[in-house]
């Protein structure tokens, strides 16, 4: 029995040393899902006061706003501590030392450029230029202060997590807010995993070897969509989730795509570990079995609102007059209608680091 603990132990320590070992950096790229603080910065050059940067939002953890469309830790946040590593700095932060880690991720961040928007008159997306391969440049730029020759890079890069993604939901979701139809938001699916594969691609050529792809979240679940699309037509909705069978049908086809393109990258690059990881599936799980998870106030409402059937009135955003945080929100899925509480990402940052939602599991390959 003592020989038996004292194994266990062994193991233990055993992981959490290889662990440590094993990653020294973290690089991101996303969206406000990712976003630990860049939109601030971009942001308080044109307004002073937006939602994310005013109290509730970081209550539960920072005890003050960072920047995070949360109540507390993203799940990025929590793979960072469990890979002891420092949570991952925003790129655009002055005087920070990004030699372990880098996060260029952006709040309302597309995965097409701003050109394909404006092209097609779709004034919904912010003009500003935050897309997946502004970011990438963005980090070419950071490149030499991290690396100087092909040979240390290849190095240093082997021994980072990238994250790419989440992206996809802001294309949609502006796609949506400029009236198209759905089925036209389906039509550009093929084009927005293209640029996503070719970002990991040029990733993978940088000398990435671990990266960590996230899908989609099933995007007819947030209350800011079930608000602002609410039917009276029974039919539209998923009677086990009550949630709108269309959105999530969006969710799934993207997800299901993105999956395959992995599954091609991964042939074509033997040698890296391309990770798909999945907010859709645990999402879905908080929806229909909410008290399982401790959700006691169900996934539909968020936790932070102006009232309504689903606590979302986008005139009154959470941190906005009218709006007002609930009490605990770690008995809720959803933070604010569109983002999920740090109680949701510290479960799904655990099932992508041991699983079942990431395959293959992050630590699975820290071995
Ligand atoms: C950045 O931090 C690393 C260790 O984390 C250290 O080795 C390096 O000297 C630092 N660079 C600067 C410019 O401070
Ligand atoms: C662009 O969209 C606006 C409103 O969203 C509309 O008034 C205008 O006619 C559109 N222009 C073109 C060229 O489609
Ligand atoms: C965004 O980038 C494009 C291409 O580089 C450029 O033409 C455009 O002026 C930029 N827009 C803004 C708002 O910075
Ligand atoms: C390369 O970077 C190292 C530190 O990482 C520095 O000491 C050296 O001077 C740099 N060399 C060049 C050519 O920039
Ligand atoms: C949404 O919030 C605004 C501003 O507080 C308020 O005037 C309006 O009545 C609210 N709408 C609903 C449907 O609650």
């Amino acid at each position: 029995m003592k020989l038996l603990s004292l194994f266990l132990l062994l193991a233990i320590f055993n992981e959490a040393y290889c662990i440590h070992q094993y990653y020294t950096s973290i690089f991101s790229f996303g969206d406000s899902y990712a976003d630990t603080g860049n939109f601030v910065i971009i942001g308080s050059q044109i307004l002073s006061v937006f939602p994310i940067n005013q109290p509730p939002y970081g209550e539960t953890f920072f005890g003050r706003p960072t920047g995070r469309s949360s109540d507390g830790r993203l799940v990025i946040d929590f793979i960072a501590e469990t890979l002891g590593l420092p949570f991952v700095p925003p790129s655009l932060a002055q005087d920070k030392n990004f030699s372990q880690g880098a996060n260029f991720a952006v709040f309302g961040a597309t995965t097409l450029d701003l050109a394909f928007f404006m092209q097609k008159n779709i004034t919904s997306v912010p003009p500003i230029n935050t897309s997946l391969n502004v970011q990438l440049e963005w980090f070419e730029k950071l490149k030499p202060s991290l690396c100087n020759t092909t040979e240390k890079c290849k190095e240093y890069f082997r021994k980072s997590l990238f994250f790419v993604g989440e992206f996809g939901g802001n294309d949609y979701n502006y796609l949506r807010q400029a009236k198209r139809s759905l089925a036209e938001a389906r039509s550009y699916v093929p084009q927005i995993i293209n640029t996503i594969s070719m970002a990991i691609e040029r990733l993978i050529q940088e000398g990435a070897v671990h990266l960590v792809v996230p899908g989609t979240v099933p995007s007819g679940c947030l209350p800011s969509v079930l608000t602002v699309f609410q039917s009276s037509n029974e039919g539209d909705y998923d009677p086990r989730t009550g949630c709108l069978k269309a959105f999530n049908a969006l969710a799934s086809y993207h997800n299901s795509m993105l999956r395959n393109a992995v599954q091609k990258l991964r042939c074509k690059y033997p040698h890296a570990t391309i990770i798909n990881a999945d907010y859709y599936a645990p999402y879905i799980k908080f929806a229909t079995e909410p008290r399982r998870f401790g959700f006691s106030n169900g996934a539909l409402r968020a936790c932070c609102g102006g009232g309504g059937p689903y606590n979302y009135n986008m005139s009154a955003f959470c941190a906005l007059p009218g709006s007002s945080a609930c009490q605990d929100p770690s008995t809720y899925v959803n933070w604010d209608g569109i983002h999920l509480t740090e109680a949701s990402h510290s479960y799904i940052a655990n099932s992508w680091l041991k699983g079942p939602y990431a395959s293959p599991p992050i630590l699975s390959r820290t071995h």
